[in-house]
């Protein structure tokens, strides 16, 4: 059975979604730990109530990234993919190399248009007519690694943030488990590289 590790700061439907498909058994996996640097986080209570052990801090309390991330390494105990989930913070070197080409994103846009915070939000401002959600890997930079697939959403004229966010969820709710699947069980081939599995 394949093992990942989900990182998430926030509310964790992407998380939840992860956790019903699996429940389900609809993606051979089990998910060994939750990484959260938001102590009152709701993916924490997500955690909870399905019993997956978590690893809840604040980068405050340590005096750099190097050293939180060498605590989260020992406690992943070599999972076979990590995957961010609304996880809002860079990944540095330490847990890159150490995870290189086996940490995965989802992003709220068509990548590399509207990186970063609030993706929907800046598309909503730039008045773009189309918008979606990314799957990538994650490099040191802002939302930049391997796109592994994008899926386009349109936005209305008369689209609110809120309607517009729902649709964002609903497709990432269903694209991610599928990804994972695809990532867990056949691996994927990027920029013509040799097929990476996990
Ligand atoms: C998602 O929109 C994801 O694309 C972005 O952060 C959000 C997390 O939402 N990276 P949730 O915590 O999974 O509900």
């Amino acid at each position: 059975m394949k093992k990942i590790a989900v990182f998430a700061s926030g509310s964790g439907s992407n998380f939840q979604a992860i956790i019903n498909v699996i429940r389900e058994g609809l993606l051979p996996a089990e998910i060994s730990l939750l990484v959260c640097d938001q102590p009152g986080a709701f993916a924490i209570e997500r955690a909870k109530a399905n019993q997956i052990p978590c690893f809840i801090f604040s980068a405050k309390d340590y005096p750099s990234k190097a050293d939180y991330e060498t605590e989260i390494i020992a406690l992943l105990k070599d999972v076979d993919l990590i995957v961010l989930a609304g996880y809002m913070r860079l990944v540095g070197p330490t847990l890159l190399k150490e995870y290189e080409g086996r940490i995965v994103n989802i992003h709220p846009s068509l990548l590399p248009a509207f990186p970063g915070k609030d993706a929907i939000g800046q598309a909503l401002a730039a008045k773009a007519n189309w918008t979606g959600v990314t799957i990538h890997f994650v490099d040191e930079g802002m939302d930049t690694g391997p796109v592994i697939v994008q899926e386009r959403i349109r936005i209305e004229e008369n689209e609110t943030r809120e309607s517009l966010q729902k649709k964002i969820q609903l497709t990432e709710h269903k694209l991610y488990p599928s990804i994972l699947h695809m990532l867990l069980t056949q691996g994927v081939v990027i920029n013509d590289e040799k097929a990476r599995t996990y």
